[in-house]
This record gives structure tokens, sequence and C-alpha cells, in this order.
């Protein structure tokens, strides 16, 4: 029987009621955010900003990004919610200043190589992804065979990561791809500083889902008596020079894994349903040998934490991206331990936590 909400809902008082109005339009207008940041990258103001040093006025960002004088109140308005989002910093006398974030913006900023994330903000900023977003009621109200295809397939008939893609828009997939090797180099500096003895006692690895190298390169110049395997579909593998560093092996994770002490799933299951995370798994299982023999498979992707503050929403807002545009999903250490545990694995440690993401190490 269904509740009668006059029993379960006390009725708002106006200080609560002003209060939700407030936050309704702050959830409703919250998608200006991103907009402002894509407005800003797309008018360089990180890039400008570091050049004058990191620390620039209003007056310095008109004349360099040469805008129209008659712009600058408009500019200043943008810069107040770039700062109070916590994009730039500003201070009183008008000098507004880089953060970490969008020293992420800058053009050719390197940071363990090429670290420009502009691209990831340009991409789902971009009208096929807010177009996809747009069309997730209807998504959820169709009864879809499996596999179910997501909201971007569905609005679009391409998915990303496919030849259908680059199809319904080249310049789309170009700018897709450029903000997947923009998200997914960025960081493994980081894990090399930080978990010494991930890689340390290993003679021989596999990046499992390796694209073009990157991540395998960094390893083996960190670790130089490592013997890298780079495993990906042919389509990425034949773009890949043969640089002596690392072993290039086109194939279907699939089917099969090239053998190794320990194989690596970087960025890689978040991707993929639960029912494929299983099978990538067992493959990996096959190619790696027993714990006592060093044997582990190492995941590099987000753990859901709800003890997290703030980094929680950003790991829901990543599961619901995953939603929107792919197949996958973000976990939660329950539900990485079940998939684990049904793969045939007998245990697993999370090694380290770093920023939404979580390294861990899966033993047979
Ligand atoms: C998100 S990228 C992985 C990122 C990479 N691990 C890193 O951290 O830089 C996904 C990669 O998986 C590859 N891939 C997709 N399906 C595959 C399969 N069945 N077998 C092997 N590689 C596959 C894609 O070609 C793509 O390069």
């Amino acid at each position: 029987m269904a509740a009668k909400s006059s029993q379960t809902m006390t009725i708002p008082t106006d200080a609560e009621l002003v209060q939700a109005q407030a936050d309704l339009w702050r959830h409703s207008l919250s998608y200006l955010t991103p907009m402002a940041l894509s407005c800003a990258i797309q008018l360089g103001i990180p890039t400008a900003i570091h050049r004058f040093g990191g620390a620039a006025s209003l007056p310095d960002l008109v004349t360099t990004l040469s805008l129209p004088p008659s712009k600058a109140p408009f500019l200043s308005r943008l810069l107040r919610l770039l700062s109070t989002t916590g994009v730039l910093a500003s201070n009183e006398a008008g000098i507004y200043s880089l953060v970490p974030l969008s020293y992420l913006l800058v053009d050719g900023v390197r940071i363990d190589g090429d670290a420009s994330q502009t691209a990831l903000v340009l991409a789902v900023t971009s009208w096929h992804y807010m177009e996809a977003a747009m069309g997730l009621a209807d998504w959820f109200k169709k009864d879809i065979a499996q596999p179910v295809p997501s909201p971007f397939e569905e609005v679009h008939g391409a998915a990303l990561f496919e030849e259908s893609m680059a199809v319904l828009d080249p310049e789309c997939d170009k700018l897709f791809n450029e903000a997947l090797a923009a998200h997914d180099h960025m960081g493994i500096g980081t894990v090399l500083r930080e978990c010494h003895a991930l890689f340390s006692g290993l003679q021989s690895l596999t990046d499992c889902c390796g694209g073009d190298g990157t991540t395998a390169r960094s390893i083996v110049k960190a670790y130089p008596h490592i013997k890298c395997n780079v495993l990906d579909l042919p389509k990425v593998v034949d773009k890949n020079p043969s640089d002596g560093l690392v072993n290039y092996v086109t194939g279907d994770m699939f089917h099969s894994i090239p053998p190794a002490q320990a194989v690596m799933l970087k960025l890689v299951l978040h991707f993929w349903s639960d029912e494929d995370c299983i099978n990538i798994l067992a493959q990996c299982k096959k190619a790696i040998p027993c714990r006592e023999a060093g044997g582990k498979v190492i995941i590099i992707d987000i753990v859901v934490d709800s003890s997290s503050g703030q980094m929680f929403e950003t790991q829901l807002l990543m599961d619901v991206a995953m939603m929107v545009y792919t197949r996958g999903r973000q976990r939660d250490e329950n539900e990485w331990s079940s998939i684990f545990a049904k793969a045939g694995f007998s245990d697993y440690k999370i090694v380290k936590k770093l920023g939404a993401r979580g390294v861990i190490e899966v033993y047979p």
C-alpha cells in the first residue's frame, strides 16, 4: 500500500523553503560551471595567466586575449565564478592566479609528460556528450534487451572507442581520443613515486589495454629490469612505433593475455560490465603464476568510497558519466571484491588511494 505523503513529509518552514529554492537554483544552473570552464579554455585564460607568471589582472587578460574592452565587465563576472568554484584563485587587488586545477589547463604544461587536460573538458562539454545526457530520461523509460546500450549509443547510434564514432563525427572522435589520452596518461608518475613495491620486485609485466605504451614506457624507464608487454587491439598497436623499450602485442584480452609475472589493468575495467570484468580477470589469472611466484594483477581504477568527502561526489559523477557515455561503471570496494572472487582470485589489497583512484593488487 502506498504511504500517505502527509504522514511522512512535514511542511517545510519559510527558512527551509527559501534555502531549498536557492539550492534548486544552484543544482539547476550548476551546468554553467563546466560551460564557464570550457569558455575559459577556449579563450585561453589559464595559458594567458601562466604566461604572466601565474597571476594576472583583468586588464592584463582583456589585452592579452585580444578581447573587446567592452567585454571587460563580463569577463570579470566569468572570472568571479571561476574563482568561487575553485578553478582560479583571486585576491582583493583583482589579481587572478592559477591553482593546481587550472595549471592542468595550461597549453603544453608538462608533468611526467604532457599533462594538459583541456581536451577532457572540451569533450565532455561538447554537443554529443550534452545530448547524450539530455536523453537520459528517455533511455530509462525504454526496456531494451541486454546488453543495454548507453544513452550515448541510444541518442547517436555510435559508441565511443568504436569506428562508428569516426563516422558520426570525426572531430568529436578526435577530441574524445585526445581527452582519453590526457586522462589516461596522467598519474602514472605519481604511482611510480608513491608505490615502489608495486613494480620493484617484478621481472615481467603485461600492460593489458596499454594503448600507445606511454604508461609501460614510464614503468620501464623507472624499472629497466622489467620486461614489459603492451597488449592492445590491432588498430592501436599498428600505429605504435616499435621503440625497443616495450614489446607491443596485438590481441584481444577476452581471448588471451601475454603471460607475465603481473598483469596491469589501468583505467580499463571501469569501461566494462561486471560480467566482462570477470571474464577479463579470468584471462589475467591464466597469464600469471601463483602468488608465491609473485603472480598478481595490478588494477588502477576508481574505488568509490562514501567516506571520502568531496571526492565521493567526484566518484559518483564519474560513475554517472560511465553510465551515460559507456556501458561501464565505477565500483566500491565490496563490488571490486565480489568480481575478484567470481574471477577465481583468493585475495586482494588496496595498496594506495591517490585522488579519486585506488591502486589494487589482486592475488591468485
Ligand atoms: C581507456 S584505454 C586504456 C588506457 C591505458 N590502460 C592507460 O592507462 O593509458 C582502453 C584501451 O583498451 C583497448 N581495448 C579495448 N578492447 C580491447 C580488447 N578486447 N583487447 C585488448 N585491448 C582492448 C583500447 O584499444 C584502448 O586502447
